[in-house]
Formats: structure tokens, sequence, C-alpha cells
């Protein structure tokens, strides 16, 4: 196989991503309500979710349109759970994507309604009212998202959060908390894309678990940034989860053993790929180094 550039491949796709975003999350929403979700999304951010699943729907040379619509949706899930994550009675954070957040800029009440048409606006690019995605991957992708969003995936992870500050977890609570809070969407993205393609049996067991590493690997990852990046490069507060008295993989284990940690989950889902019996999985591969060695 030749060289992998992951650069080429992720600029064209994000250039898509971005124009489907932008012409998507439009600002005639009332009352500045637009602006805000606007400012939400637009303008920043890795888009590490839409490339999961793009990269996975490539694999199995999936569903083009589901796909597109799958990757602008998982990224509208994202953004308002930072949106929310950011709000004082969360994280209480000032700076997200190297700008003020969204309450910050538009008032708590406009934060959080921003989130919540958001998280509505998802949903509904999942289920378009033309033939060109048939109706039992529409459902499959709303299915998978709403599984990742909730109570059993980010809302629920959130929530054991909030709940465990100042608190000793012992690995396999820390584990559980972070599989939940940031592993479910960036696992259901991969999901998704494979649902594009129709993916069963070995080829979708092996993106589940491809997807569950590199899950994990990037909230671990998220949690050495906060200690060894400054705000300036992550574009949000470094040194807040200390601050705030978090619980994180450098807490309980310290940077050096969070780190190999890191690099066993990328071997992990290195491993999960060759497993998968699909004939392409350069892009994923390149994003799992991308999430495990990346600097914000
Ligand atoms: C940050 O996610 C929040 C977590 C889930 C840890 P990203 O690091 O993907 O944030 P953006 O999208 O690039 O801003
Ligand atoms: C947030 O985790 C995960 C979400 C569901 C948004 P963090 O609170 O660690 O994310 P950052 O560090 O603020 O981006
Ligand atoms: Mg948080
Ligand atoms: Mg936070
Ligand atoms: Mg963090």
């Amino acid at each position: 196989m030749p060289q992998f550039d992951l650069g080429a491949w992720s600029a064209a796709r994000l250039a898509l991503v971005e124009q489907c975003l932008s012409g998507w999350v439009v600002d005639d929403a009332p009352a500045g309500l637009g602006d805000a979700m606007r400012y939400a999304v637009l303008d920043g951010g890795k888009r590490l979710r839409p490339l999961l699943v793009l990269a996975a729907s490539e694999a199995l040379r999936g569903n083009e349109h589901a796909a597109m619509r799958a990757a602008c949706a998982a990224e509208l899930i994202h953004a308002y759970s930072l949106v929310h994550d950011d709000m004082p009675c969360m994280d209480n954070d000032v700076l997200r994507r190297g700008k003020p957040t969204v309450h910050v800029k538009f008032g708590q009440a406009q934060a959080l309604l921003a989130g919540d048409a958001l998280q509505a606006l998802a949903f509904e690019l999942l289920a378009p009212d033309d033939d060109k995605v048939p109706a039992a991957i529409q459902a499959a992708l709303c299915r998978l998202l709403a599984r990742a969003a909730g109570h059993e995936g980010m809302a629920g992870g959130q929530a054991i959060d909030l709940a465990s500050v100042g608190l000793p977890l012992d690995e396999g609570q820390l584990r559980e908390m972070h599989k939940r809070k940031t592993g479910a969407l960036l696992q259901g993205s991969v999901l998704m894309g494979a649902a594009c393609g129709g993916a069963t049996g070995q080829a979708r067991d092996a993106l589940a678990q491809y997807g569950a590493a590199i899950g994990l690997a990037f909230q671990v990852v998220d949690d050495i940034l906060d200690v060894t990046a400054d705000s300036a490069t992550l574009g949000k507060t470094a040194g807040k989860d200390a601050a705030q008295d978090k619980p994180t993989y450098v807490s309980l284990l310290g940077l050096e053993r969070s780190r190999a940690h890191a690099q066993e989950l990328l071997a992990l889902a290195l491993a999960a790929l060759e497993a998968s019996g699909l004939p392409d999985t350069r892009a994923l591969q390149a994003l799992a180094r991308m999430v495990v060695n990346r600097d914000n």
C-alpha cells in the first residue's frame, strides 16, 4: 500500500464538513439563538468525530450522503456537550477553541438553549426526508447517536464526572467514567460510519473495539494535555482538572504511566483494525495515531 497522507486526506473532507455544517446550522433561529449555535459549532475544533465517521464509512465503501450527515451530527452533539461542559454549573470555563465560551459571550440561558437546539438538529440531520439515505440506515444512525449521547454515554459520564470531584476513584471507576463521557461519542462516530457501510460480524466487532480503544485513549490524552500543555496551544484553560480536584488518569497514575497507557490503547486499536478483515484501514490507523500523539 502507498504511503498515507493524513493531512491531505483530512483537508479534503474537512472542507466539505465545514461547508455542510455552515449550511445546516443556520443563523435565523429566533432571538439570537442562531448566532449562539453558529458560534458554538463553526470556526474551531479538530473535527475528529466527523473524520472518524467518514473514515469508517470509507473503509466499508458506505453511503456518502448518510456519512456526511452522520459526521456533522456527531460534531453537533460534541459541540453541544462542550457548551454545557463549560457552563458555571459544570466546569465553569471561559475559554474554548481559542474564543470566549458560549455562556460568556451570549449568557447562560442562551448557552443552555444553544446546546439543546444543537442536539435536536443533530437528530434532524440523521432523518432526512429524501431517499438518498435508506430508512434502515437512518434508524440505525439515530439509535447509535442517541446511545452515545445519553445516559449510557456522554450525559451519564458527565454525571459521574460531577459526582466524582474530590473522590479517589480507582482505575476501574475512572475508566468507566471516561468511556462514557468521551469514549462513547468517539466509538459511536466509528459505529455510525460502519452503519453507513452496512458493517456486520467481524468488521463491525473490530470497529467497535477500535472505537472503544481510541475513545478511552482520547480522554487519557486530554487528561495529560490538561497538565502538560498551555492554554494558547489547547485553546482552552490548561490546568483545570487539578484546580477543580477532578479525578483523572494523571492524578491516578501519574504522567509517565498515563502516557504508557495511551500507547497501549493505540496498540489495541491498531490490532483491532488488523483483525477487521477490511482491505484499507489507513485513514483509521492514522486517526488513531493522531488521537494519541496530538499536542492539542
Ligand atoms: C474536548 O474534545 C472535550 C473532550 C471530549 C475531552 P476535543 O479535544 O475533540 O475538542 P475540539 O472539538 O477539538 O475543540
Ligand atoms: C468533557 O471532558 C467531556 C465532554 C463530554 C464535553 P472535559 O471537561 O475534560 O473536557 P475539556 O477538557 O473541558 O475539553
Ligand atoms: Mg468536564
Ligand atoms: Mg471541561
Ligand atoms: Mg479535559
